[in-house]
């Protein structure tokens, strides 16, 4: 296994990787793995001749007064899963590498970006949607994988790929979860051990909105409310968004059909944290 840091020499090595024939499968992270990456990356090993792994703490998708500075990093234990998960190459551009003086293209999508996420984190999909684009224009998969935790951003980079011609298949992989139901995220290392339990309660009202809708209630609004009464029980809950939606359009959806995912946030203490799933089989 290899790191790379320069973007020219990333470029050079898929440029022969093709040439040769090679497919390249690549999973873009910030770093500060876990199992739900290593879940990616086992997928992408499948998927692939050569595995690429990129890690960039991107400074363009953190708002001000986000935990850009914060966030989590630590190479040498990524390096043990990469190798371990069976990665070819580290990806690992420093931020002037990425954004060099003068940088001025942004890429938006409109639509999808607007609500969830988007609207709590203004200018959040805007530096996804950029450090994506380059990502991909340096890495060049035939194939990227992203998890479902982070369902908007999911859906923001399958409506850019479709909507500028981009020649790669995107996987989505069901998201990964601690044994007692909390999505495993690089940011869980913040929570206090009261936040952790407390944060429980994410998972559980993917649970409860399941037996809700089982037991006959098909009315989005009163679902939400009732989740919302659920949430607010634990006393440190502050609730950042409760909304059942489309899974393609994200947008707001009035009756639960198989098309209905539940998407949460909800911060303890300063750890924003989100979870998802859909609440009907198809
Ligand atoms: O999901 C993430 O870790 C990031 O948003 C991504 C896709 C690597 C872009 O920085």
């Amino acid at each position: 296994m290899d790191t790379i840091k320069s973007v020219n020499e990333m470029q050079q090595f898929v440029i022969e990787a093709r040439a040769s024939g090679k497919t390249i499968a690549f999973v873009p992270t910030m770093g500060f793995l876990h199992q739900g990456h290593v879940s990616l990356l086992e997928e992408g090993r499948k998927r692939g001749d050569i595995l690429v792994l990129s890690i960039f703490v991107n400074p363009t998708q953190f708002g001000q007064g986000e935990d850009f500075e914060d966030y989590p990093r630590d190479l040498q234990q990524d390096s043990q899963f990469a190798k371990a998960a069976g990665v070819d190459i580290i990806f690992a551009p420093d931020a002037s590498a990425m954004y060099p003086i003068g940088y001025a293209t942004y890429v938006d999508v409109d639509g999808i970006t607007s609500n969830l996420c988007g609207a709590s984190r203004p200018g959040h999909f805007r530096g996804v949607c950029t450090v994506v684009s380059k990502l991909f224009n340096i890495v060049q998969p035939h194939t990227a994988i992203f998890g479902a935790k982070d369902f908007q951003q999911l859906a923001v980079i399958k409506r850019m790929i479709a909507d500028m011609n981009m020649p790669i298949d995107i996987v989505g992989m069901p998201i990964f979860r601690e044994d007692d139901g909390l999505a495993m995220s690089s940011r869980n290392v913040y929570l206090s051990d009261d936040h952790r339990k407390q944060a429980l309660v994410l998972s559980q009202s993917l649970n409860l909105g399941r037996e809700l809708i089982a037991a006959g209630k098909t009315d989005a609004a009163s679902i939400v409310s009732q989740l919302t009464d659920n949430i607010k029980m634990q006393p440190d809950a502050d609730i950042d968004y409760i909304q059942i939606c489309h899974q393609l359009s994200l947008e707001d959806q009035v009756t639960i059909d198989a098309d209905s995912v539940l998407l949460l946030a909800v911060r303890f203490g300063s750890t924003r944290l989100i979870d998802n799933g859909f609440l009907r089989e198809a």
